[in-house]
């Protein structure tokens, strides 16, 4: 993909991620890690973030970032869901995270307009989310874009301050006559 402005501020822009993205990507995993948005316990430092992020380039079938500015504000990827087990390959698992500084922006809707596009693009079918259950602002965002909670796992995820379950948040992408 080239890099390509979107529609809803003139001067987004979102393009696939490069190796060199890296720093920036992993700063703003960070930020919500410090933020409890998801489960890692941690920051990840030089190692583990160069691991975390080698590990996610090549898995991922797509890495989206958007940019204002030429700063990285966001990324979004596409994963498998349930990698290799090939009865489950038309569904794929959702991910995105915005910097801190560029939220209420637009950025989060705009990596699930994209990433959503690239999945239908690639034949897949239906599109999972797995969040904390007390992220909010993600369950109203996915909501608003069609997303609805179809799993619930009370009470899994363990911090030092909480307890916590996930949501696992669905959404058909496309029906086909074998689903029907
Ligand atoms: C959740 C997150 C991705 C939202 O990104 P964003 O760029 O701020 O989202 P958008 O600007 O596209 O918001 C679209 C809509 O989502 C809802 N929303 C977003 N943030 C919200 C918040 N903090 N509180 C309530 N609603 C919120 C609103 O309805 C918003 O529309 P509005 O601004 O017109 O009211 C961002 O807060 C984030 O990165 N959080 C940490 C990472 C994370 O939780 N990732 C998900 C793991 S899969």
């Amino acid at each position: 993909m080239n890099q390509i402005p979107t529609s809803k501020l003139k001067e987004m822009m979102i393009r696939v991620a490069r190796e060199a993205d890296a720093g920036e990507i992993i700063e703003i995993m960070n930020q919500a890690i410090d933020d409890q948005k998801n489960a890692y316990l941690s920051a990840l430092d030089d190692e583990s973030g160069r691991v975390w992020f080698e590990s996610l380039f090549k898995k991922a079938s797509s890495l989206l970032v958007v940019l204002m500015n030429d700063k990285i504000c966001g990324w979004g990827s596409l994963t498998a869901y349930r990698e290799s087990r090939d009865a489950l390959s038309k569904n794929v698992e959702i991910t995105f995270y915005v910097h801190r500084d560029y939220r209420r922006m637009g950025v989060g809707s705009t990596l699930i307009e994209h990433l959503e596009k690239t999945a239908l693009e690639n034949d897949k079918k239906n599109a999972v989310a797995i969040l904390l259950d007390d992220n909010i602002e993600s369950e109203i965002l996915l909501k608003k874009n069609g997303c609805k909670v179809l799993g619930h796992f009370p009470k899994v995820a363990y911090f030092t301050n909480k307890v916590c379950g996930h949501f696992y948040m669905w959404k058909v992408l496309a029906l086909d006559h074998l689903q029907s």
